[in-house]
């Protein structure tokens, strides 16, 4: 899924994270805690997360709020994860300048021979976030460019009040 954080001045940012999980809760996806979309979510937990289906003519877009993962459910997530996934966690400082390919690479060799034996430690700086939805917009293409697009927003009883747009 494509997600659309802001930084302080209201310039948004879109990337590509997994989704790896959702559930009436809402949505989950895993990160660095010290990466650009974290250092936005610390000041503004607004998100957009957006789903794209080009070949059915599809998009899902949900708005809603951010909220760190606990630890315990970071961990459990953590542990299914192969262990150069484990190792390369401890190894990208996400978002931030490099000097070349070859450092990364570096640390890569440092780092699989520091836990060559046992499990690999959850770094500190390595977790996920929850999106809870506010608002989930359903749109699908139509003939003669009449779409349907379905909003479903939360009152605040927490039910889903269903409108349909304008496309
Ligand atoms: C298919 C695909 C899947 C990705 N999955 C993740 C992911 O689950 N988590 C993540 O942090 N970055 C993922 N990325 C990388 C992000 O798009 C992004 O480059 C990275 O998270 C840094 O974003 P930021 O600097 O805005 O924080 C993925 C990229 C692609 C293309």
């Amino acid at each position: 899924m494509c997600i659309a954080t802001v930084d302080e001045t209201g310039q948004p940012y879109q990337r590509i994270v997994l989704l790896k999980q959702f559930d009436h809760r809402g949505f989950v996806f895993f990160t660095n805690l010290e990466s650009r979309k974290a250092q936005h979510l610390a000041k503004n937990n607004k998100i957009n997360l957006h789903f794209p289906w080009h070949m059915m003519e599809r998009q899902v877009s949900i708005n809603g709020t951010a909220t760190q993962l606990s630890h315990i459910d970071v961990m459990r997530y953590f542990l299914t994860r192969p262990k150069e996934s484990q190792i390369a966690a401890w190894v990208s400082k996400q978002s931030s300048t490099i000097s070349a390919r070859q450092a990364l690479l570096t640390k890569f060799g440092e780092m699989k021979q520091k836990f060559a034996d046992g499990e690999v430690p959850l770094p500190k700086f390595w977790g996920g976030y929850r999106v809870e939805p506010q608002t989930i917009e359903f749109w699908q293409g139509g003939e003669h460019r009449l779409h349907d697009r379905f909003i479903y927003q939360k009152n605040i009883d927490n039910q889903w009040i269903i409108d349909r747009l304008a496309p």
